[in-house]
């Protein structure tokens, strides 16, 4: 298909994927198939960012928040990541696409975690895309991280505390120097950000799809991409027409 008309200038393209317990209740299911038919949709739309040629895709797949849940439900969506990584490596790896993970992986079940540091290890050198999950992640967690690492470092060096300032701080996030997010979309029809990565966000467009993200296809993908086209970014400045 000719996607060139979807020529946006984004390197960096993130998804709350929300809405799988409402997608499954909708069906008279439990919340876990909605987890199942949600972790089943991201490989299309991971291999859609990357025929689009952005460098880094973000999915935020569990936040710290969500240990609130009951055991069985997060039990069964470690289960279905872990089934994911599995099935996509050997694709990943010929693909070019590289995994990162934002978020404190180590109190993930053990079998996850093992799959996780597996792929981690066999895409460490490919450049094609990146594909960053959050796991376990929380973007105020992160900016502790942040001074924690930086603090660290400084313990070790004191003279880097002259050269604080925003790019140098950029490299202790988890992305480190990757891209800022040119587009967040949030499915479920929730406007918020839930604690998703703060640090990045701070000049992202935001778009709120009312899909449930099991809904979410392709063509909802493109729909999205073509309101972001729309959309002028200023970043504190003004648009063309108005300097003349
Ligand atoms: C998003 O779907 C996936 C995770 C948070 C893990 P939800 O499970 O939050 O689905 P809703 O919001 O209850 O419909
Ligand atoms: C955000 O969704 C986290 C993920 C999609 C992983 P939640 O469903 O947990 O967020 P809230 O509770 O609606 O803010
Ligand atoms: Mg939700």
């Amino acid at each position: 298909m000719d996607t060139s008309y979807l020529n946006s200038d984004i390197k960096h393209i993130a998804f709350i994927m929300d809405g799988n317990g409402r997608w499954a209740k909708q069906r008279n299911l439990p919340r876990t198939e909605g987890h199942r038919a949600g972790v089943d949709r991201i490989n299309e739309i991971v291999d859609e960012c990357r025929k689009l040629n952005f460098k880094v895709v973000s999915f935020y797949c569990f936040s710290t928040e969500n240990w609130k849940r009951p055991k069985a439900e997060i039990d069964m969506l470690f289960k279905y990541l872990e089934i994911f990584f599995k099935k996509n490596i050997r694709d990943m790896i010929k693909k070019g696409i590289k995994l990162n993970i934002s978020g404190d992986i180590s109190r993930l079940p053990k079998k996850t975690q093992k799959v996780i540091n597996e792929a981690l290890e066999k895409t460490k050198d490919l450049q094609d895309m990146v594909f960053n999950v959050c796991l376990n992640y929380s973007g105020r967690e992160e900016i502790v991280k942040i001074c924690r690492d930086f603090a660290n470092d400084a313990i070790k060096n004191p003279e880097i505390i002259n050269d604080i300032n925003v790019d140098y701080l950029r490299k202790y996030t988890y992305i480190g120097e990757l891209p800022d997010i040119d587009l967040l979309i949030r499915t479920s029809g929730e406007e918020r950000i839930s604690n998703f990565m703060l640090f990045n966000l701070a000049y992202s467009e935001f778009i709120f799809n009312k899909l449930y993200w099991p809904d979410y296809t392709v063509d909802a993908l493109h729909e999205d991409i073509i309101k972001f086209m729309k959309r002028t970014r200023r970043y504190g400045g003004l648009t063309d027409e108005k300097e003349e």
